[in-house]
């Protein structure tokens, strides 16, 4: 029996929090004009201190999974992309496992900078097209808003937090995830990296004080790259899928910067209203930001089921990809699943495994 990976579920997590360009304008040299020209993001959305990758990563995963009228219980696995975890380990899809409860399933984190989301699924798709997953989700989750320089005005005012989800699920009935390329060029990690916290340069009060902690960006290579790979990695996809361009309906782009996406249907020689753009409200949240404008599209009734919709990215790596996807919506279920109860039994449950460990800890005697 050949299996299909259909996205059944869909959900976001956005910061309450915004941060105008005249806002910016107040702490860095710069001004609405200059951003709205350069990149088109007029605001984006910031975390709350007590928000985090891992929470808004829940939140948009429980939201997913009630569009599907999933069970957490039934979830075989969770891939959380994120270029700004909760820690360097344990991963933050371990940490969203626990949160929303979804007591069967293997949790790990995948990191391919702003291209993450579109790796993620593609892997997870894999995994359900091989038989060994039946559901899946697959969350982008960022608080990039930590990682900048809020004095650097070259990279504060691009990027913002958020997370969004997708619950992909197995089926014989064709349709689903048909198609996805994947493509790396480690030669321009320099290009946008964060170069110091991992085993090539641990923290030290030095590397604190060289701001080698926050995110290093060349720009206009960056802008460069994007531009080339975006509409090459489109066309590759649908090829793949054995479609025309004429053949999809919408295109969903990593919303990073106007400019590229338009350079990318010039390329493609496409309207840009063929384009999902949101980037004006929420600036560039990496590797949520292309679920996030999805959930948008879909909300607003851009993206209906039985579309043919491409989704493409590019970001730090140097990574780029794209999938095609005839777009399904949830599989008719019978018992709807009580989330709010879900939650909460998540917390107990969690708290009841901690306190567990601890007793055992007492009882049999720890060890070092
Ligand atoms: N406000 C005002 N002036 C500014 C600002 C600012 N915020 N930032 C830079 N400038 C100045 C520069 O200092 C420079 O001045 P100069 O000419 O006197 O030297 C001038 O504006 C032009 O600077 P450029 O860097 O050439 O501006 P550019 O048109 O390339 O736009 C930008 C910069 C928006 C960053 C663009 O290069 C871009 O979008 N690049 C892609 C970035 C991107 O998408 N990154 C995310 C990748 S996804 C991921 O993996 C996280």
């Amino acid at each position: 029996m050949t299996l299909y990976a259909h996205i059944t579920g869909w959900g976001t997590a956005i910061p309450e929090k915004t941060l105008t360009n005249d806002d910016l304008a107040k702490i860095v040299e710069t001004n609405d004009e200059w951003i709205r020209e350069r990149t088109g993001i007029e605001r984006r959305h910031i975390a709350a201190p007590q928000e985090s990758s891992a929470s808004l990563g829940a939140d948009a995963a429980l939201k997913a999974l009630k569009v599907a009228n999933l069970h957490p219980r039934d979830v075989d696995l969770i891939i959380c992309s994120t270029s700004s975890p909760q820690h360097l380990f344990p991963a933050t899809a371990s940490i969203i496992q626990d949160r929303i409860g979804a007591v069967n399933a293997g949790a790990f984190d995948l990191l391919a900078a702003c291209t993450g989301f579109i790796f993620a699924l593609n892997m997870a798709t894999q995994a359900v097209r091989g038989g060994s997953v039946r559901n899946a989700v697959v969350i982008g989750a960022e608080t990039l808003s930590r990682l900048v320089d809020w004095n650097d005005r070259t990279t504060c005012i691009l990027f913002g937090d958020g997370a969004g989800a997708f619950v992909i699920q197995g089926s014989d009935q064709p349709g689903g995830v048909i198609s996805a390329v994947m493509r790396s060029d480690g030669s321009g990690g320099d290009l946008l990296s964060l170069p110091a916290g991992g085993s090539a340069m641990p923290a030290t009060s030095q590397t604190v004080a060289d701001g080698l902690h926050y995110i290093q960006m060349n720009g206009r290579e960056v802008f460069r790259f994007a531009t080339r790979v975006m509409a090459n990695a489109t066309r590759e996809t649908i090829e793949k899928a054995g479609l025309k361009i004429e053949d999809i309906d919408i295109i969903i782009p990593h919303q990073a910067n106007l400019r590229i996406i338009d350079a990318a249907a010039r390329g493609l020689k496409l309207p840009m209203d063929k384009f999902m753009v949101n980037l004006q409200e929420y600036g560039n949240t990496s590797t949520a930001s292309i679920p996030i404008a999805t959930v948008e599209a879909v909300e607003s009734g851009r993206l209906r089921r039985d579309d043919k919709v491409v989704f493409v990215g590019f970001g730090g790596g140097l990574t780029w990809g794209a999938v095609t996807v005839i777009w399904t919506g949830p599989f008719p279920s019978e018992k709807p699943v009580n989330f709010q109860q879900q939650r909460r039994l998540a917390t107990v449950r969690s708290w009841l495994r901690r306190l567990v460990r601890f007793l055992e800890g007492l009882i049999w005697g720890r060890k070092g």
